[in-house]
């Protein structure tokens, strides 16, 4: 097994290109979303044992539900399956699920398989697996406002404090972000989170994006000199 001098406690993944994939492969588009569950399994397979503690994956964006009726009715569907089958290999392997976003936009049989997975893989210690679902930085930084508007309205509270009404609260920042398919966007993902986030942006598309693919984001991260700000 490769080993890294310095590993990133939390990986971040905007898991982009399924629709081009199936393009590629003259597929329909949902058919990149089920291969890209395949990379989706071997790289939490990959960060258990590399020992990598956050793995978060950028699932589905607010923006994505204007995309057509089908593809999110087959998404939906799509996550729902994907986290009952994976249970018990989360038990199994120490994994701690957690679901972040709006939920308020799923269905009641979705929002109540999400609540299953959580409460029963809760006690998790060795990865922590977050899937952002219906979710955007701009969302996450309101409803942290209107929180701290309430327990502070007198505006006396700080970053930390920011950063604790953020849905990622116990959360550590991600050290390194991956883009896959070559978008070099943050397309509304984690604002707040992201300021000293190292970004890694490679032209694989989702689908393709295997074991090797995230050795070598791991190997480019390990280059970097993260300063956040400072003199070295
Ligand atoms: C990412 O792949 C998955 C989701 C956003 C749900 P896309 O579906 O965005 O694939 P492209 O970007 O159209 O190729
Ligand atoms: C970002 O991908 C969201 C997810 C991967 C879930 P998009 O495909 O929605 O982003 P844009 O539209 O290319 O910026
Ligand atoms: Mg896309």
């Amino acid at each position: 097994m490769e080993t890294f001098q310095n590993l990133p406690a939390h990986v971040s993944i905007i898991m982009d290109g399924n629709g081009r994939w199936a393009q590629r492969h003259s597929l329909p588009r949902f058919k990149g979303h089920y291969e890209g569950v395949e990379s989706v399994r071997a790289i939490v397979e990959c960060s258990c044992t590399m020992g990598i503690r956050y793995l978060s994956l950028f699932a589905f964006s607010e923006e994505n539900w204007n995309r057509p009726q089908d593809e999110v009715s087959r998404l939906m569907e799509l996550f729902a399956q994907c986290m009952k089958g994976e249970l018990d290999n989360f038990l199994k392997n120490g994994v701690r699920f957690v679901v972040l976003g709006n939920r308020e936009k799923f269905s009641a049989s979705l929002n109540s398989t999400i609540d299953e997975m959580m409460d029963k893989t809760a006690a998790g210690n060795k990865l922590t697996l977050v899937v952002f679902l219906s979710y955007s930085g701009k969302w996450d930084i309101l409803q942290a406002a209107r929180k701290l508007a309430v327990e502070h309205p007198d505006g006396n509270f700080g970053p930390d404090d920011f950063a604790s009404a953020l849905v990622t609260d116990g959360i550590p920042d991600p050290d390194l972000l991956i883009r896959t398919s070559g978008e070099m966007r943050i397309s509304n993902y984690m604002l707040w989170q992201l300021s000293y986030t190292e970004i890694v942006v490679v032209d694989t598309l989702w689908p393709d994006f295997r074991k090797s693919n995230f050795l070598d984001a791991l190997a480019e991260y390990e280059k970097r000199d993260r300063r956040f700000g400072k003199v070295k």
